[in-house]
């Protein structure tokens, strides 16, 4: 697959998970409307729907690329915060057979899309569930594979997950700390945690094992990925 198919719409939420995607064109209607116009109508209406579904086909084979070698293929539970529309997902569910996937996101646009940190209290959100679960369905994800749920609204899974993944999301976005007694309840000594965080030190002090995967010197916010197991206490 060089590229992914998507539903009527989804082009508008891939954008606002991933506002790099979008053209200079774009960006310059952005500085000069604002992002409530951005978000609410520029991205309903002004997008090629085939090119971003190409362009975010490879920003995620990238992401896939720096993670790729901590998957194994007994690792068979995934769970997903804040994945937005899936494309990792996609990728890993192509390049790894029959897994579980997780997701937990929420279900709704803000008004004003904001990005980067939030704190404790980020209500920033982008995304919707039923279009996320087409996506998944029309790119070879599996029914029984895909399982959804709306943070806002619904129980959040209760099992042992082999790896938990978070990009530009879990601590990028909002606090760790919102999820921190839930990923310990959803852990097991080898589970694997992948987040992209800026204050990567920080971690040693809550897990036994952490890793630095990737720099990323060229954002504002200068984050790094990291992969992390074994929460200390
Ligand atoms: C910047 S996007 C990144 C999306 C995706 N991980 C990617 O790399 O393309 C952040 C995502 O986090 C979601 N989000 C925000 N708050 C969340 C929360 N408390 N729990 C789960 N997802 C959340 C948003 O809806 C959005 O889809």
């Amino acid at each position: 697959m060089i590229t992914f198919n998507l539903p009527k719409g989804a082009a508008r939420f891939i954008v606002l998970q991933r506002i790099e995607l979008i053209n200079p064109f774009l960006i310059k209607l952005r500085k000069l409307f604002g992002r409530y116009i951005f978000s609410n109508f520029i991205t309903k209406y002004f997008l090629n729907s085939n090119s971003i579904a190409k362009k975010y086909h490879d920003v995620m084979l990238k992401e896939f690329s720096t993670i790729e070698r901590f998957i194994k293929n007994d690792d068979k539970s995934f769970l997903s915060i804040g994945g937005g529309i899936g494309g990792l997902e996609l990728i890993i569910n192509q390049n790894f057979k029959d897994n579980d996937y997780y997701f937990i996101e929420r279900n709704y646009v803000s008004k004003k899309v904001r990005y980067g940190w939030g704190g404790m209290d980020n209500e920033e959100a982008y995304n919707d569930l039923n279009l996320q679960k087409t996506f998944l369905k029309i790119n070879e994800m599996n029914e029984n594979q895909i399982n959804i749920f709306d943070y806002d609204n619904e129980n959040l899974p209760e099992k042992k997950f082999d790896v938990i993944i978070s990009l530009l999301s879990l601590d990028y976005h909002y606090d760790f700390y919102i999820y921190f007694e839930y990923l310990k309840k959803v852990s097991k000594e080898n589970t694997k945690i992948i987040f992209d965080t800026i204050r990567a030190e920080h971690f040693k002090k809550i897990f036994k094992n952490v890793e630095i995967i990737r720099s990323d010197t060229n954002t504002v916010h200068k984050s790094k990925r990291i992969i992390c197991s074994q929460f200390l206490s």
